[in-house]
């Protein structure tokens, strides 16, 4: 299957291929949606395309109050991939609320907002701050934040830890709104932290942040970011998240998956609903093609309809099922023109 190539704000035409998805209750015209922090709140990539042809803008992570981020420099490039140490920087929630979320809902798009805190009262400070809000679809919980309150111990590497935000996320979420708990790949067993939210309350899994990594520049003999340590992003780490989404949906198969990690065409994506993500978040990839989210939705449309699939639906979790077995078709039913056996 070739790649599209798009013209800014260029719709084409989809195939018939029934793409909706519903996420804990919610119904999705398509499984494509930007990923937290590579999109802003979705203003920007509206120049390239319209921002409502695609199943959800996922907003950067907000915190309670305005932050700067960490020291520069903040990004660095790796093979196939991408280190950031941007630090949440952000407007905080308030200034979120009247001018990025108006503007989405304004837009008519579909936004999944993304929150960050340092305590379990800074997370159910925003899910409150949130409520009754118009437009807004899904509350995504960036549980990869340090817990101020434990020595600094990452929410996303501690099941009780997790637990207790994505709980008090959900006491305090409308009861429409989905929550979704994003995971981090950096933990030894992701299913025991999936297990863990679902049991506190997530209506959903967003499966994967970042990896924490690191490089050192070989002229200065100093580590290249301000912030010493980053997230990676981007192809790199495609395997990892696949796997991931792989093990969640094993372990909780009736879980709904946003699945994201290195999703650069339609084909990846495809491979993330085939693990069991019935939506999923295109992020690095925007960086050099701001087109991507609805280039890889055409280009899984495509490849869906070109292997005769005529329902999203239908191939959620798909790989987990053992394969048909494989009858080479006969060339020649007939059988006149075989040479006979020796
Ligand atoms: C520059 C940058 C900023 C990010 N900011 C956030 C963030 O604010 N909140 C969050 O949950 N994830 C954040 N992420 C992680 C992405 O949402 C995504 O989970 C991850 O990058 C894997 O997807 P990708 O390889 O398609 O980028 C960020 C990633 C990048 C590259």
């Amino acid at each position: 299957m070739s790649e599209l190539t798009l013209r800014p704000r260029e719709t084409p035409q989809l195939p018939a291929v029934d793409l909706s998805t519903t996420l804990a209750g919610v119904r999705f015209p398509n499984p494509v949606f930007t990923a937290s922090g590579c999109a802003a709140a979705g203003q920007e990539l509206d120049q390239f395309f319209d921002v409502t042809a695609i199943g959800g803008v996922v907003t950067k992570s907000i915190m309670l109050a305005a932050r700067s981020g960490r020291a520069t420099p903040r990004m660095a490039e790796t093979p196939s991939g991408m280190l950031n140490s941007i630090g949440l920087q952000g407007p905080g929630i308030e200034a979120f609320l009247d001018k990025d979320l108006s503007w989405l809902a304004g837009r008519g798009a579909r936004a999944v907002v993304s929150i960050a805190g340092g305590s379990v009262e800074d997370y159910a400070k925003l899910a409150m701050k949130l409520r009754g809000r118009p437009g807004l679809s899904m509350v995504e919980v960036n549980i990869s934040c340090p817990n101020v309150e434990d020595r600094g111990q990452v929410f996303a590497c501690d099941p009780a830890a997790a637990a207790a935000v994505v709980s008090a996320v959900r006491r305090n979420t409308d009861k429409g709104v989905p929550v979704f708990a994003k995971l981090s790949p950096d933990v030894t067993d992701i299913a025991l932290i999936a297990r863990s939210v679902v049991d506190a309350g997530a209506d959903g899994l967003s499966v994967i942040n970042t990896l924490l990594g690191m490089a050192i520049d070989t002229t200065t003999m100093r580590p290249v970011l301000g912030g010493v340590t980053g997230g990676l992003s981007g192809p790199a780490i495609r395997p990892i998240a696949v796997r991931c989404v792989w093990q969640c949906h094993a372990a909780l198969p009736d879980v709904p998956i946003l699945g994201m990690g290195g999703i650069r065409t339609g084909l990846d994506a495809l491979e993330f609903l085939l693990a069991g993500a019935s939506a999923v978040s295109v992020g690095t990839t925007v960086f050099g093609d701001p087109t991507a989210p609805v280039r890889v939705l055409h280009e899984l449309a495509h490849a869906l309809a070109e292997r005769g699939i005529d329902r999203l639906s239908d191939i959620v979790g798909l790989a987990h099922q053992p394969a048909q077995k494989y009858v080479p078709q006969d060339p020649d039913p007939v059988g006149d023109d075989l040479p006979e056996e020796s």
